[in-house]
């Protein structure tokens, strides 16, 4: 049986929503919350988007307020995130940089509004060294996507 963690970043509760339905899907799975401190971000969608862009453009990403658990006890990680600007939210790029000893696989599990953009393209360059298996956008098909996966590792 694979080791899988579920780690989730999460704005506004619609991604934690498909992290907890994965999280039913495989009981025996870790869960970790990505979180930043409050101050991080903004109650505004449009000046969250100015922030984590300028973020993104100056490379300096927000610190995490939590340890990142210990990659090595995993062989799986799902790695949750809302779309932003077309990209994976900015706590992302931290939580992959800090998964450190990992030598499993990450995919990653999304929602947005409409337009997930470059998300996975974007994604799979944070996750640069990691071995990244093909992600899942929205709450629907989540056992489908659950059982591929499980048959890559
Ligand atoms: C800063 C910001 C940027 C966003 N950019 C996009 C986008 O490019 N495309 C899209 O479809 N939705 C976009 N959205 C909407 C969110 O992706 C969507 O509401 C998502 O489900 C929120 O997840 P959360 O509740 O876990 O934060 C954006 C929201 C925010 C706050």
């Amino acid at each position: 049986m694979a080791k899988i963690l579920i780690a989730t970043y999460s704005w506004s509760g619609q991604t934690q929503r498909v992290a907890d339905q994965i999280h039913s899907l495989v009981p025996d799975a870790a869960v970790f919350s990505i979180e930043v401190a409050g101050d991080t971000f903004d109650s505004d969608m449009y000046k969250t988007d100015a922030i984590a862009t300028q973020q993104i453009q100056r490379g300096q990403y927000p610190a995490l307020i939590n340890p990142v658990p210990d990659g090595s006890a995993y062989d799986l990680v799902l790695v949750g995130s809302p779309v932003w600007r077309g990209r994976p939210a900015t706590p992302i790029h931290t939580f992959l940089k800090n998964l450190n000893g990992f030598k499993g696989a990450v995919a990653s599990f999304y929602t947005d509004a409409g337009s997930a953009g470059d998300y996975e393209t974007v994604f799979k360059e944070w996750a640069d060294g990691l071995t990244v298996l093909p992600g899942h956008e929205g709450s629907t098909g989540l056992q489908d996507w659950l059982n591929q996966l499980q048959q890559k590792i």
